[in-house]
Parts: C-alpha cells; sequence; structure tokens
C-alpha cells in the first residue's frame, strides 16, 4: 500500500484584523470577556479590498509552490474548497490556476481542476479525493493541491459576527509525505440539517446555539462510527486532537465530550469516578432538561479534575491557537488547527515521529469525519517554512468604523468605494472585471 498524504502546507492570513476585546466589543456593547473568555478568540482577519478568496487562494498555493521548489508539471490535480464562491459554474480553481500562470509562466492545461462543496468539511474532502486519485495509481507520480479558502463573514448584527474570519489554507498531496500520512479508516455521521446555510445568498442563515448541538452530536457519532469501523481507541495514542474551529469555545466543548467517549471503559474513567462520580444515565431522569442540565454539571466537573486539564493544555490547546487570532476559516479551519498544532510541537522541540493525530471535521448542513494521521520523518523542515504567526502579527488593525466600511466592500449587495488599506507587493491582487463580469486578476 502506497503511502499518501500531506508533504507540504503554506497559509494566507487576509491581511486586515479586527480586535474584538478592544475595538468590536465596546462598539457593539458587549462585555470584552464574551469574546476573549466566552469564545476563545481576540481578534479576526479580513479581507483586504483588493482581496478575495482566489487572491487568498492564489498567494497560499503560490508560497506553497516556492517554498516546495515545484514546478506546474509536478502538479496534476488542483481541488478547492470553499463556501464562498461567487460563480456557480466556473470553479475558483480555474481562477486560481489562471493566477499561478501568471507567475510560473507555465500552464496547468493538463491538469484536472474541481471545487467542492459541504460548508467546512468540504477541505477534508478535498484531501480524500487527492488521497484516492494517488492510491488508484491514476496520478502517475503527480502531486494534487489542495485548496481550502474563504471569506467567512456574517450579516452585521448576527451573533455570528464576532466569529468572523477570511484566508486560505494550501497543501500538497503527494506520495511518501513529509509531514502527514494520511489512514484509510474513517468514522462518518452525516444528516439533512438546516443549522447553517447559504441558499443562494451571500451571508449565511444560521441557528447559531442549535449548530453547536449538532457539530457535538455528530462528531460524537462519527466518533462511534470510527469506533465501530477501527476498533476502541486509545486516548493516549494520541499526540494532538485538532478538530475544526468555528471558534475555541466550540472546540472546549467538543474536547471534554470527545474525551469522556474516548475513556470509558478504561482506568482514566474508573480515576474519574472516584473523583467526580458516574457520568449520569439517561433512563435514571424521567425529563430530558433535568437529564442534560446533570450532564452540563457533569462536564464541568470533568474540565475541573487535573487529570482532564492536563491533557486538554497538551493535546487540545496547541490546536487553537492560530484561531484565536484567526476567526473561522470554514474550510481552512481544521486545516489550521493540525498546522497550529505542528508549529506549537515544532517551537517546543518535540519529537514526533510515527505519532498519531485524530482529526475532527465537521461542516453545517450537516456531517462530521473522523480520521487518524501519522507524523513522517522530514515534518519539522516543512513546518519550519510556515510564518503565519508574522503574517497575524503584521496584520493592519481596523477602528470600527473601517471594519463597517471594510465589511460593506465585500458585501456584494453594496457598492462602495474605499482605497486599500495595505500596500500589496509579490501578491496576487483582483483588479476588477473583464468583459464577461469574470474577475481580473493580477500578481504585482
Ligand atoms: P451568542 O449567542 O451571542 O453568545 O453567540 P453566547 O451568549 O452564547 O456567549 C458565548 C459564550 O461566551 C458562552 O459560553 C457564554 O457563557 C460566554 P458557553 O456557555 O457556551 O460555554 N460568555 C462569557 N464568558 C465570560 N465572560 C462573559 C461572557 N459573556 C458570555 N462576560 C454563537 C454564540 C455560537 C451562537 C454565535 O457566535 C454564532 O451564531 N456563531 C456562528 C455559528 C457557529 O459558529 N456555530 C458553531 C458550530 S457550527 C460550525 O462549526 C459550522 C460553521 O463553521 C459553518 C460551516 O460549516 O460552514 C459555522
Amino acid at each position: 500500500m502506497k503511502s499518501v498524504g500531506i508533504d507540504g502546507i503554506s497559509i494566507w492570513s487576509g491581511k486586515l484584523s479586527l480586535d474584538l476585546a478592544n475595538v468590536f466589543a465596546p462598539a457593539v456593547g458587549e462585555n470584552p470577556d464574551k469574546y476573549t473568555k466566552g469564545l476563545g478568540l481576540y481578534t479576526c482577519s479580513f479581507p483586504d479590498v483588493r482581496e478575495d478568496i482566489v487572491t487568498m487562494g492564489a498567494n497560499a498555493a503560490y508560497k506553497l509552490m516556492i517554498a516546495e521548489g515545484l514546478d506546474p508539471s509536478e502538479i496534476g490535480r488542483i481541488d478547492v474548497a470553499t463556501e464562498s464562491s461567487f460563480d456557480s459554474s466556473k470553479p475558483i480553481s480555474t481562477y486560481i490556476s489562471g493566477c499561478l500562470e501568471q507567475v510560473f509562466g507555465e500552464e496547468f492545461r493538463n491538469v484536472n481542476k474541481g471545487e467542492r462543496k459541504f460548508a467546512c468539511i468540504a477541505g477534508t474532502q478535498c484531501i480524500d479525493d487527492a488521497h484516492n486519485w494517488i492510491l488508484s495509481g491514476r496520478n502517475e507520480g503527480k502531486s494534487a493541491l489542495v485548496i481550502a479558502t474563504d471569506t467567512a463573514l456574517y450579516e452585521r448584527g448576527n451573533p455570528g459576527e464576532a466569529t468572523q474570519g477570511a484566508g486560505a489554507v494550501a497543501m500538497l498531496i503527494s506520495e511518501d509525505p513529509s509531514i502527514m500520512e494520511l489512514s484509510l479508516k474513517q468514522g462518518y455521521s452525516s444528516v439533512d440539517e438546516t443549522d447553517f446555510l447559504k441558499p443562494n445568498q451571500q451571508f449565511p442563515s444560521v441557528d447559531g446555539k442549535r449548530s453547536v448541538q449538532v457539530y457535538l452530536s455528530l462528531m460524537r457519532n462519527a466518533l462511534m462510527n470510527f469506533e465501530e469501523r477501527s476498533g476502541k481507541m486509545n486516548i493516549e495514542e494520541f499526540q494532538f486532537v485538532p478538530f475544526h474551529v468555528p471558534f475555541p469555545g466550540m472546540v472546549r466543548k467538543a474536547a471534554s465530550l470527545g474525551y469522556r467517549y474516548m475513556t470509558r471503559g478504561t482506568p482514566i474513567e474508573n480515576e474519574l469516578e472516584k473523583l467526580i462520580g458516574p457520568k449520569p444515565e439517561r433512563e435514571k431522569f424521567s425529563e430530558d432538561e433535568k437529564y442534560t442540565e446533570s450532564i452540563r454539571e457533569y462536564m464541568k466537573l470533568l474540565e475541573g479534575t487535573e487529570v482532564y486539564k492536563k491533557w486538554y493544555k497538551h493535546v487540545i490547546e496547541p490546536t487553537v491557537q492560530i484561531s484565536s487570532k484567526a476567526g473561522n476559516w470554514y474550510t481552512g479551519s481544521v486545516h489550521l488547527a493540525r498546522a497550529s498544532s505542528l508549529l506549537h510541537a515544532e517551537s517546543e522541540g518535540l519529537d514526533l515521529v510515527d505519532k498519531k493525530i485524530l482529526v475532527g471535521s465537521y461542516g453545517s448542513g450537516a456531517q462530521a469525519e473522523i480520521h487518524v494521521e501519522t507524523i513522517k520523518e522530514g515534518w519539522e523542515e516543512k513546518i519550519k517554512k510556515m510564518d503565519i504567526y508574522s503574517q497575524l502579527d503584521s496584520r493592519r488593525s481596523l477602528s470600527f468604523e473601517e471594519y463597517e466600511q471594510i465589511h460593506d466592500v465585500h458585501n456584494y449587495s453594496k457598492e462602495i468605494d474605499l482605497d486599500e488599506l495595505t500596500n500589496y507587493k509579490n501578491e496576487f491582487i483582483c483588479t476588477g472585471y473583464g468583459k464577461m463580469g469574470e474577475n481580473t486578476y493580477e500578481f504585482v
């Protein structure tokens, strides 16, 4: 069996940032702690005037091609995951390859291109497609570029507004990878849901509270499905557990649920029972509400135990570090979580070769997926090439008034003329529209 997986990662953040505690909270009359302590978010990324899903995706892919010394002839497939597309027919991957051709001077003419849609889980599905393509041998030695790119904007005044974000993650999927090897085992949970959707509209219709419950329920069912198909998991086997991060507070909830699930029937469960008593059982409650309340209290007790806090600090906290500064990037978020944990491990000098991570993806509408990846020799050298923290640090901070204008710039139903707020250099920018109504791009 071929070894297939992630052989390169490059990230591009929107070049503007909104400070949630110091700029957003006072302007909307909220307590800053709601964002920093409650949601776990400090700043979020926004696209400047000439940035969009194509420029961010192309810039991430360009950096990846340069960092890995790739030639277009080595790429056989370009798949883009996005839920922010502006065209129902022409895929964003064609725009991105057109951009790359401007700088590489060579064409991606015999490359299979596509676009995947299933809310935030589409990036993971693109990796699956690339994995299958390589395993089948149809790649003929070539690699796939998977690009997850989104401008995750909500309508002004929507509770989701604080969780916005914008950026792209480009990943190289190859044989004999030097970062992560993918496994064949997966667990799924998928239902016809309406927690978050965009029925031919730019901004989502979202039932925020319900979406949190659907995320948790599907993640648990995907874990169960994974165990049914692959056997009992051992929680101690996983160095990191990166989940989809709409905001870090969501991962806090998913982590305790996952921990409880994965430790059942183990000595850790016996230890926990001595400390906080047994987990409440549904049969012992006459009403749903009382059972839910009792579970909530049990989870709070669990999260307060030393054994859980230690696990959370080492296994979960490193996965949300980028997102706490970048916001929700929809299709890119779970891939930011993986990158975040590896950057943390590299800075700590951890020896991770052959160690495993458990990845939990989620997309509204809705589907959760669980799979395992194995860290490969050479990962540190590849991860060192990522400059996401310096990008995040050099973003231009927005005042609230500027944020309002930038939101309008990216709102298709508004027309507003605004000068760009950053300088563009060595990057793709959007220059306007062509005669067929297509977007036009240029490398500056
Ligand atoms: P909200 O209702 O305004 O916030 O928005 P809240 O009142 O629930 O407060 C948020 C948290 O802050 C709560 O924590 C509060 O207690 C806490 P919790 O109890 O839940 O642990 N809090 C405070 N903490 C400390 N000090 C304070 C304070 N005040 C409050 N002073 C909501 C929250 C999630 C509804 C909103 O952000 C939203 O609608 N977000 C968009 C939807 C979303 O992100 N859903 C997540 C799951 S669905 C998903 O992940 C898919 C998605 O990525 C899309 C896709 O797949 O394409 C969204």
